[in-house]
């Protein structure tokens, strides 16, 4: 009993100096340059000029595919992220491989079977050329079509800021490191903070899983028998189509679909970390909306490349030239 309880409490404190450790680190953190340097930043205005009409082309395309596939929104919110987690949001994520020059990202375990939408963003592309001609970047695209997700979800809407250029390569290395389901707390934390997104960040940004479906395989449950591994359900089984605060409230009931959306409550670091958080935008949607808001403007924001870096692409699929 007695050494039951003394290795109880030595794991205790094992458990609290890693949290701590992490705790420290925070501060620490520097990300790689997630604001854009040299002056220039992203803009709401952008195309205010040079094409006005961006985001009711995206607006339109987006809502013409989601009439035969209603996951078209959600889809797209989710590369968004997966293409500003890798080489900051520069549209590498759509890039098809053409060896030996670019390695497509879509084959990794997070985008693999999951990354989806691509062919919505080609029509958003070529809409978009046939109205302003080399004008609106794939990155833009991805960032446009985020926040018209949300918007076709309920709400809430926001200003996206604008004025990315595309990259001409990828990164397998860092694609490889996406955030995994399977991750515990403490390296999902770590994740963001490399980019500067803090606990709140997180804790904000995984509410996009108030809607959009998830493969059985991935969840807590695994699937159940019968079920083949790509079956989907709904990643907020009570309120599965809304853009609400209800995904906080189904963890505060053990109930998520992801692992490493219910580590923010059940993982020893969550106490010091996520825990409050999730209590605060359960409790309160509008908190919780303009903490969205806020997160999704700094991973949009993650390393840009900005005035002459980089290009507008032709193709989403493709760099212009062999560079
Ligand atoms: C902590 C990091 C995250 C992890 C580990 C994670 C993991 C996942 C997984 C495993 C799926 C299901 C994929 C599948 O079944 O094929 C998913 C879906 C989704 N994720 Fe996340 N996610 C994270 C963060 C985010 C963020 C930051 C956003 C957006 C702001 C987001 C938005 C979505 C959406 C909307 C879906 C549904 C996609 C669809 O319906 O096609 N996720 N996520
Ligand atoms: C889920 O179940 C399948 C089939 O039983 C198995 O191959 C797979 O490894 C399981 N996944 C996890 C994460 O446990």
């Amino acid at each position: 009993m007695a050494a039951a309880s003394s290795r109880i409490s030595s794991l205790g404190l094992l458990l609290a100096a890693h949290c701590a450790l992490l705790l420290a680190l925070a501060g620490a953190a520097h990300g790689h340059g997630y604001a854009p340097s040299g002056g220039v930043a992203l803009s709401s205005g952008f195309y205010d000029e040079s094409c006005p009409s961006a985001y009711d082309v995206v607006r339109r395309v987006i809502q013409d595919a989601r009439v035969s596939d209603l996951r078209v929104p959600t889809s797209l919110i989710c590369l968004h992220f997966h293409d500003c987690f890798v080489n900051g949001c520069d549209g590498s994520i759509l890039l098809d491989d053409d060896l030996p020059a670019i390695q497509s990202e879509k084959h990794v375990p997070a985008n693999d079977k999951s990354a989806r939408g691509f062919e919505v963003v080609d029509d958003i592309k070529s809409a978009l050329e046939a109205a302003c001609p080399g004008i609106v970047s794939c990155a833009n695209i991805l960032a446009l079509a985020a926040e018209i997700s949300v918007e076709l979800a309920g709400r809430p809407r926001w200003r996206v800021l604008l004025g990315r250029r595309d990259g001409t390569t990828t990164n397998i290395k860092s694609a490889n490191n996406l955030p995994s389901p399977f991750d515990p707390l403490d390296k999902l934390l770590e994740k963001f903070r490399n980019f500067n997104l803090d606990d709140t960040d997180l804790v904000a940004l995984q509410g996009a899983h108030t809607f959009g479906k998830v493969q059985c395989q991935f969840t807590q449950q695994n699937c159940t028998a019968g079920q083949s591994s790509g079956a989907l359900e709904n990643l907020d089984q009570v309120t599965p189509k809304l853009f609400d605060n209800k995904y906080y409230n189904n963890l505060l009931e053990g109930h998520a679909q992801l692992r490493s959306d219910q580590v923010m409550l059940s993982d020893p670091c969550a106490a010091a970390t996520t825990t409050p958080i999730v209590h605060r935008f359960a409790g309160n949607q509008q908190d919780f909306f303009k903490n969205f808001v806020a997160s999704m403007i700094k991973m949009g924001n993650i390393s840009p490349l900005i005035g002459k870096d980089g290009e507008i692409r032709n193709n989403c699929r493709r760099v212009n030239k062999r560079y």
